[in-house]
């Protein structure tokens, strides 16, 4: 199975994507993710991502492709894939549908997370991450159960990404209006668009997504 989770910053497409590969066993493949791994290794690609993350604006499609392309090619996606932030233009979509074409693969489905953006903001700005296992954490809406403990992996070192405070969220979301809300309509006029509200709990979105999954896997 192929799942596209389409929405802004801070919609909870990592959240959910973290939650269905647990209940799916799909693999999640983040390009957000991939890159910021790029760039703490310091490769070419790293380089070159570096500004356009940290501006807030997409870094560029060959660039990213280059990165999906390696990525998608080990062999642990073979029981399926959740693609978190990715497609994020049009360029990239055609080029997806091409890759999973070569593949003998379609997409099952893609989701769009629908939010208000004011509400983004604030999920961006106290968004934190396990260091040791990646565990997403908030300050006001997902905290550990034991405070400054992980939940999944008992380490008590967190961090925040450099991306997440108010002025680049802005970027982020403008971003998204002019170059990813577009393949909305582009998976509607597909077949395999759905719409869930993500603007509920995290356990509702995911009660929602679970369905959809199952449909698909
Ligand atoms: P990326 O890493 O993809 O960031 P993003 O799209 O900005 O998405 P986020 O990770 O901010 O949000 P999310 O939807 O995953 O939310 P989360 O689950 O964490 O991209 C970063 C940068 O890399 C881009 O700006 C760009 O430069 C580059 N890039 C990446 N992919 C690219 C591509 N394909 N092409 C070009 N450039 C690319 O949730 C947020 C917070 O809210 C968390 O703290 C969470 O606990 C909380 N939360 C989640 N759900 C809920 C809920 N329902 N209620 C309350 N709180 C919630
Ligand atoms: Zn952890």
């Amino acid at each position: 199975a192929v799942l596209i989770l389409l929405g802004p910053p801070g919609a909870g497409k990592g959240t959910q994507a973290r939650m269905l590969e647990e209940s799916f066993g799909l693999v999640q493949l983040s390009t957000g993710d991939l890159l910021r791994a790029a760039v703490a290794a310091g490769t070419d690609a790293g380089r070159a991502a570096k500004a356009a993350m940290d501006s807030g604006g997409l870094v560029s499609d060959d660039i990213v492709l280059a990165i999906l392309r390696d990525r998608i090619a080990e062999p642990d996606t073979a029981k399926g894939v959740i693609l978190d932030g990715f497609p994020r233009t049009e360029v990239q979509a055609k080029a997806l549908d091409g890759l999973l074409a070569e593949q003998g693969m379609a997409i099952s489905a893609a989701v769009s997370l629908e939010v208000d953006d004011a509400a983004m903001v604030a999920r961006v700005a106290g968004r934190y991450t396990c260091a040791k296992c990646g565990e997403g954490y908030h300050d006001t809406f997902k905290k550990p159960t034991v405070a400054g403990v992980c939940d999944k992996c008992g380490s008590t070192q967190f961090k925040r990404r450099a991306d997440d405070n108010a002025e680049t969220v802005g970027a982020r979301l403008q971003a998204y209006h002019a170059q990813t809300a577009p393949l909305i309509a582009y998976y509607d006029q597909a077949g395999v668009l759905s719409r869930v509200n993500a603007m509920g709990e995290i356990s509702q979105v995911a009660a929602e997504l679970g369905k959809i999954a199952q449909a698909a896997t």
